[in-house]
C-alpha cells in the first residue's frame, strides 16, 4: 500500500534552545532564512507525501501561521511588484495538505506519534522528526518508501555513530540482510555505550505498518517516564519484521545549539545565494582567529 500520510511530532518545549524558545516554538528557528520545521515538510513532499500531519501544543500557533495564506503580506507583496517574494509566501501555502493535533500533555514521543491514529487510520504512514533534518540530495525517504513497498513492513532510518554518542540514540540490534539494509532485531532507547546493542543510531526518520499504534497502546513509560517510540517498535519487531536502512551522508543535527550552530554553517556554505561570499569569509575569519 502506498505511503499518502506523514507526521510530524512538533509538540516538544525546545528546552535545549531557551531563551529563544521561551515565546516561539524551536520548529519555527530558522536555518538562515527557512524556518527548520519547513525544510521536513519539504522533504516529505519531495517524497511524494502531501497530507502531513503537525502534532503541536500550546504555544504553537505561528507553526500553523506560517502554513497558511498570509492574505496581507501577499497584498503587500503585489502591490510593491515584490513577486519573487510573493511566489515564495505562496509556494508555502500550497505545497501540501496540512493538519494539525495537539497533543495535550507532552508524555513523549511515542505518545506524539500514538495522537495521529485518528488521521492516520488503517494505512502505512512516515514520521519526520524535525531534529533531525536531511539534505535535499538525499533521497533517505524516497529509499525508505522503495523498501516498504517491496517489503510492507516498517522501515526506520539508521546511522553509524560513535560508541561515546549511541547514548544519544535508539540503538538497534541488526541482522544485515543486504549491504545497507538489516532485520532489526531488537532497539533500545539511549543505551549507555557499553550495553548498546551496536553502534547503528535511529535518526529521526520511520515508515510505519499501522500495527505500530497496536504496539504503541502496550507501551509503557520506559526512559525518563516517557512512552518512548523506540519501545513500540521493539514490541513490533517481535510481531513483525522491521527493517532498518543505513544511510551516511546528509544529516544534519539541529537538536541543540552547538548542532545546529554547525548545521547551518554547513548548509550555508552549500547555498547559491549566501554560499560563495561566506565560504570565503569563513576561510579569511580561520586564518584571522588561527583557529587552524
Ligand atoms: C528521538 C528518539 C531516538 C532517536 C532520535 C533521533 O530522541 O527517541 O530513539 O534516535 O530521536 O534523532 P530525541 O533526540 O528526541 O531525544
Amino acid at each position: 500500500m502506498k505511503v499518502k500520510k506523514a507526521v510530524i511530532p512538533a509538540a516538544g518545549l525546545g528546552t535545549r534552545f531557551l531563551p529563544a524558545t521561551k515565546a516561539q516554538p524551536k520548529e519555527m528557528l530558522p536555518i538562515i532564512d527557512t524556518p527548520s520545521i519547513q525544510y521536513v515538510v519539504e522533504e516529505a513532499v519531495r517524497a511524494g507525501i502531501e497530507d502531513i500531519l503537525i502534532i503541536t501544543g500550546r504555544g504553537k500557533r505561528s507553526i500553523e501561521d506560517h502554513f497558511d495564506r498570509s492574505v496581507e503580506l501577499e497584498s503587500f507583496l503585489e502591490s510593491k511588484g515584490k513577486f519573487d517574494e510573493l511566489k515564495q509566501v505562496r509556494q508555502i501555502s500550497d505545497m501540501a495538505m496540512i493538519h494539525y493535533i495537539r497533543q495535550g500533555d507532552p508524555l513523549g514521543l511515542g505518545h506524539a506519534v500514538a495522537v495521529a491514529e485518528p488521521h492516520v487510520g488503517d494505512e502505512p504512514f512516515a514520521v519526520l522528526l524535525g531534529d533531525d533534518l536531511i539534505s535535499a540530495s538525499t533521497p533517505l525517504l524516497e529509499g525508505m518508501l522503495k523498501i516498504h513497498e517491496r517489503y510492507g513492513r516498517s522501515v526506520i532510518a539508521v546511522q553509524e555513530v560513535s560508541r561515546d554518542e549511541i547514548s544519544l540514540y535508539g540503538s538497534i540490534q541488526p541482522e544485515f540482510v543486504e549491504e545497507n539494509l538489516a532485520r532489526v532485531v531488537s532497539i533500545v532507547e539511549k543505551p549507555e555505550p557499553d550495553d548498546a546493542p551496536s553502534n547503528l543510531a535511529a535518526i529521526g526518520r520511520y515508515v510505519f505498518t499501522p500495527e505500530i499504534f497496536d504496539a504503541l497502546r502496550e507501551t509503557k513509560p520506559g526512559r525518563g517516564g516517557e512512552i518512548q517510540l523506540t519501545d513500540a517498535i521493539n514490541l513490533l519487531a517481535q510481531e513483525q519484521a522491521v527493517y532498518a536502512y543505513l544511510f551516511e551522508d546528509g544529516r544534519y543535527d539541529v537538536g541543540n545549539k552547538l548542532d545546529y550552530l554547525k548545521a547551518t554553517v554547513e548548509i550555508a556554505i552549500e547555498r547559491d545565494d549566501v554560499g560563495p561570499e561566506f565560504r570565503l569569509w569563513l576561510a579569511d575569519l580561520v586564518q584571522r582567529k588561527k583557529l587552524l
